[in-house]
C-alpha cells in the first residue's frame, strides 16, 4: 500500500484526538502534511490547543497545526462541552502545548496545499464541521479537482441524529458547508453514526488501550473514560461511540468496513431537519450517487488495529 498524503481537519474533541493519535502511529500508511483546526465540540481557541497537545502526547511536534474558522458559514456556534468537557478533552492533564501555532490560515495552508501537491494526490478528512473545507472550496474553486478523496465523519440515517432527531453534530452545526462538499463533485467516504454506533469503547477496549502502560495509552483510556460518560448514559449503551477514528482506521484498512455508494444530500432550510443527511439507501431517487455511505464494520477488528498502532507511540 502507497502512502496516502492527508489534511486533518478537525474539533478536538477525545474522539478526534483518538483518530490523530492514530494516523501519527501510521506512518507507514499515511503522511499527515497538515492539521487544521475548526470550532465544533470547543471554540477554535480551544481546538487548535488541543490539536497541538496531542501531537505532543503523540511525540510529534514537528506536525503542523493551524486555525481556521471560529464558526459556521451562516448562523452561530454550536459546541459540545457536555459531551466532551470543558476544554474538550477533559480526562487526563495534560501539559499546556510548547509547539507552534502555524502562523498560516488553515484556509490558505488547504488551498496552498492542493495547488502545490500533485493533482490527485491529496486526501481531505474532515472530523468536525465542514467549515473549512467549504470555505477553502468557496475561496479556491480551483482546487476541488486536485482532492484526492474526502473522508469524513459526519452524518447519519438509520441511526437518526445524535443533536436533533434528524441530525448528526459535524454536519448539523454547518449545514451550508456540508452541503457545499457533498454537492462538490469530490469522491466522499462518509463515516455516519450508522457505523461509528457500532465502534463502542467497552470496557475491555479502553482497558486495553490502558494496558499498553505507555504515556499515550493510559491518557487514551482516561480520555474516553471521561468522553463515554455521556453517550453511555444517554443511550444505555456499553460504551461510546468513538467517531473520528473510523476515517483514518479506514485509510489503513478499508476492508473494516461497509457500505453502499449512494446519493446523499443535505437538509438546509427546514428548521426540524436542518442538517439532516438525506441518504438514499435504497436507491429510490435518480439522484446521482456522491458518497460511500459506510453501514458496518468489524468492531473487533477496528479496536485490534487502534490498540496496536497507539503501542507504537
Ligand atoms: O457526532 C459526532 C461528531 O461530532 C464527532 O466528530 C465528534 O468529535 C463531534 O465532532
Ligand atoms: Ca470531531
Amino acid at each position: 500500500m502507497s502512502t496516502r498524503k492527508i489534511i486533518i481537519d478537525t474539533d478536538p474533541g477525545q474522539d478526534d484526538a483518538v483518530a490523530i493519535l492514530l494516523a501519527l502511529a501510521s506512518p507507514e500508511e499515511i503522511d499527515v502534511l497538515g492539521i487544521t483546526a475548526v470550532a465544533g465540540n470547543v471554540p477554535l481557541s480551544l481546538t487548535e490547543k488541543n490539536a497541538r497537545k496531542i501531537c505532543e502526547l503523540a511525540g510529534k511536534p514537528d506536525v503542523k497545526v493551524f486555525a481556521g474558522c471560529k464558526g459556521p458559514m451562516n448562523g452561530t456556534l454550536v459546541t459540545a462541552e457536555h459531551v466532551h468537557g470543558d476544554n474538550g478533552l477533559n480526562g487526563p492533564d495534560m501539559p499546556e502545548p510548547t509547539m507552534p501555532l502555524q502562523d498560516q490560515d488553515a484556509i490558505d495552508f488547504i488551498i496552498d496545499t492542493l495547488r502545490s501537491e500533485p493533482a490527485g494526490t491529496v486526501t481531505l478528512c474532515p472530523l468536525g464541521p465542514l467549515t473549512n473545507i467549504a470555505t477553502a472550496f468557496e475561496k479556491a474553486p480551483d482546487i476541488v479537482e486536485k482532492v484526492q478523496e474526502i473522508v469524513l465523519m459526519g452524518g447519519a440515517y438509520f441511526e437518526v441524529g445524535n443533536v436533533t432527531p434528524a441530525a448528526e453534530f459535524n454536519i448539523y452545526v454547518d449545514p451550508k458547508a456540508a452541503d457545499i462538499v457533498f454537492k462538490s463533485g469530490v469522491g466522499i467516504v462518509v463515516m455516519p453514526l450508522d457505523v461509528t454506533h457500532k465502534a463502542l469503547t467497552t470496557k475491555p477496549r479502553v482497558d486495553a488501550f490502558r494496558a499498553l502502560g505507555t504515556e499515550t495509552g493510559i491518557a487514551t483510556a482516561e480520555m474516553l473514560d471521561f468522553f463515554e460518560r455521556y453517550d453511555v448514559e444517554k443511550y444505555g449503551s456499553k460504551g461510546a461511540p468513538l467517531h473520528d477514528p473510523c476515517v483514518i482506521a479506514y485509510l489503513i484498512n478499508p476492508e473494516l468496513f461497509s457500505g453502499r455508494h449512494i446519493n446523499v444530500e443535505i437538509e438546509t432550510t427546514s428548521p426540524l431537519t436542518m442538517g439532516m443527511t438525506v441518504a438514499d439507501w435504497w436507491g429510490i431517487t435518480d439522484r446521482p450517487a456522491n458518497a460511500m455511505f459506510m453501514g458496518d464494520l468489524d468492531a473487533d477488528g477496528f479496536f485490534d488495529l487502534l490498540t496496536e498502532r497507539l503501542g507504537r507511540l
